[in-house]
């Protein structure tokens, strides 16, 4: 990422007020993810979601380009008295080591380039949660995600760059809501594990 988008996001997180909730849907697809162990959340923004994982028992890293992320995360964990590692860092292959993580969560990321080590990554029967926006069938200017299209998934391509996997569940235009109702929108989800 270049510098400019690093700037880019840290702009976006010094004004960001407040913290955001948890993706409702770590919650209601909690059985298909491991019980304990340890957790990645890759490009984890401020984090809520890495804090939704320690809190559960995981034993959480959180890696973000965006060095005020960063620190935001680094200073709620510590409010909340949760212990979490989180690390500043331009995500590139190199930064996995084979069969590390026991659950690697993904929302709203995407670099291809980086699902071969992702899946490496994984131990084995690890978990994969990866949850990205769809590029829309029209131009719509109001979908919600990133306008440039490489910033978003084709059609099936979620589980193409899977492959490997074994699937537990995959919804591709839409997403469940907390309260388990798959609504429409322009986005995939992805929850597979690795073969034991
Ligand atoms: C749309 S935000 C999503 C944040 C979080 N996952 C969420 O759902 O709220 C995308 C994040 O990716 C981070 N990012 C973009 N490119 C990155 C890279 N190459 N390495 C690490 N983080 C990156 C940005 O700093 C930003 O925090």
């Amino acid at each position: 990422m270049s510098s400019t988008k690093v700037e880019r996001w840290n702009r976006i997180y010094q004004t960001k007020q407040g913290f955001p909730e948890p993706n409702p849907r770590l919650t209601l697809y909690r059985s298909l993810l491991p019980a304990r162990g340890k957790a990645l959340d890759l490009a984890s923004g401020l984090g809520a979601d890495a804090l939704y994982l320690a809190a559960a028992g995981f034993k959480t890293t959180a890696w973000d380009a965006s060095s005020i992320a960063v620190d935001r995360l680094q200073t709620e964990a510590s409010a909340r008295g949760l212990a979490l590692s989180s690390r500043c860092i331009e995500v590139q292959p190199e930064a996995f080591q084979p069969n590390q993580f026991d659950l690697i969560y993904v929302r709203h990321f995407l670099d291809r380039r980086l699902f071969p080590a992702i899946l490496a990554s994984l131990t084995p029967r690890g978990t994969l949660f990866y949850e990205t926006f769809v590029q829309a069938e029209q131009s719509d200017a109001d979908i919600p995600g990133p306008s440039n299209p490489h910033y978003r998934l084709a059609p099936n391509e979620l589980l193409a760059l899977c492959q490997g996997l074994k699937v537990h569940l995959f919804t591709e235009g839409y997403l469940a809501d907390a309260t388990g109702a798959l609504r429409p929108c322009h986005e995939a989800l992805l929850i597979g594990s690795k073969p034991g």
